[in-house]
């Protein structure tokens, strides 16, 4: 049994003539970090304290949008509270890794103000290339010479684990594909892998639904697929 704790990361703004931000009456200057309420690595840049980070009940740091980290039975997530104006112009002047950016899946340099590259489903970041997020669902990470456009493209889905070479095109899978392993079809949507369909010894190889639920004749409850 788990516990899920959702860290939120949200953005105070201070009204400060001067670049240094107040944390309930203490002053930080443009550039500081510190611990806030036990769970954010937090900075203040340009007036605004800035969460860099969140401080697990341990004080495991985990990346803002990173995939949830499990420590003593609790689940955490740390995640954006709302959909924040990013700029580039507030990186600090010497800013160093701890301050990359990220919106969505896309991680930007707060040393070169530039994009670096994109979240794969482990938080790690790749620079160019294929990744992979949730679900098997396979992208490519394009990222311009320039490095101040970015683009995620669709790739359909890759059919392995993060053991296997992302680049063996043998395992990668077009989207809308549908395949059968044993008694179960899957198919690769625009969310990546998914049952379609299974079918059942049980119910004489009939073909049923994902979603659907049934009770076998000896009593036991089965179900195509994870409903969620
Ligand atoms: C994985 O699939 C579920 C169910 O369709 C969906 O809600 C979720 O967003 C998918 N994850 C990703 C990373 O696409
Ligand atoms: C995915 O891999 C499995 C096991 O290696 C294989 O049976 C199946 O045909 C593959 N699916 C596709 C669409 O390549």
């Amino acid at each position: 049994m788990t516990f899920s704790l959702r860290l939120l990361v949200f953005y105070t703004l201070f009204h400060s003539i001067y670049a240094q931000c107040d944390d309930n009456g203490v002053i930080y200057a443009s550039g500081d970090k510190w611990i806030r309420n036990n769970h954010f690595l937090v900075t203040c840049r340009g007036g605004k304290i800035q969460t860099l980070k969140c401080v697990t009940d341990s004080g495991h740091l985990l990346d803002v949008g990173s995939k949830t980290y499990v420590e003593q039975g609790y689940e955490y997530t740390c995640a954006h509270e709302v959909a924040e104006n990013l700029n580039t112009n507030s990186c600090p002047t010497f800013a160093d890794f701890s301050d990359d950016i990220f919106k969505d899946r896309f991680a930007i340099c707060c040393i070169s103000r530039r994009f670096k590259g994109c979240v794969d489903v482990n938080g790690d970041i790749v620079k160019d290339g294929y990744f992979i997020i949730g679900n098997q669902s396979l992208k490519y990470c394009r990222i311009q010479p320039n490095q101040l456009m970015a683009r995620i493209e669709p790739k359909g889905c890759f059919n392995g684990t993060t053991n296997d070479d992302i680049h063996d095109e043998s395992r990668h899978i077009k989207k809308y594909a549908v395949w059968r392993e044993g008694d179960i079809e899957y198919r690769c949507g625009d969310d990546g892998v998914h049952i379609q369909r299974c079918f059942p010894k049980e119910l004489k190889n009939k073909p049923i639904w994902a979603g659907t639920a049934w009770i076998q004749d000896d009593g036991q409850v089965k179900t195509c697929g994870k409903i969620h």
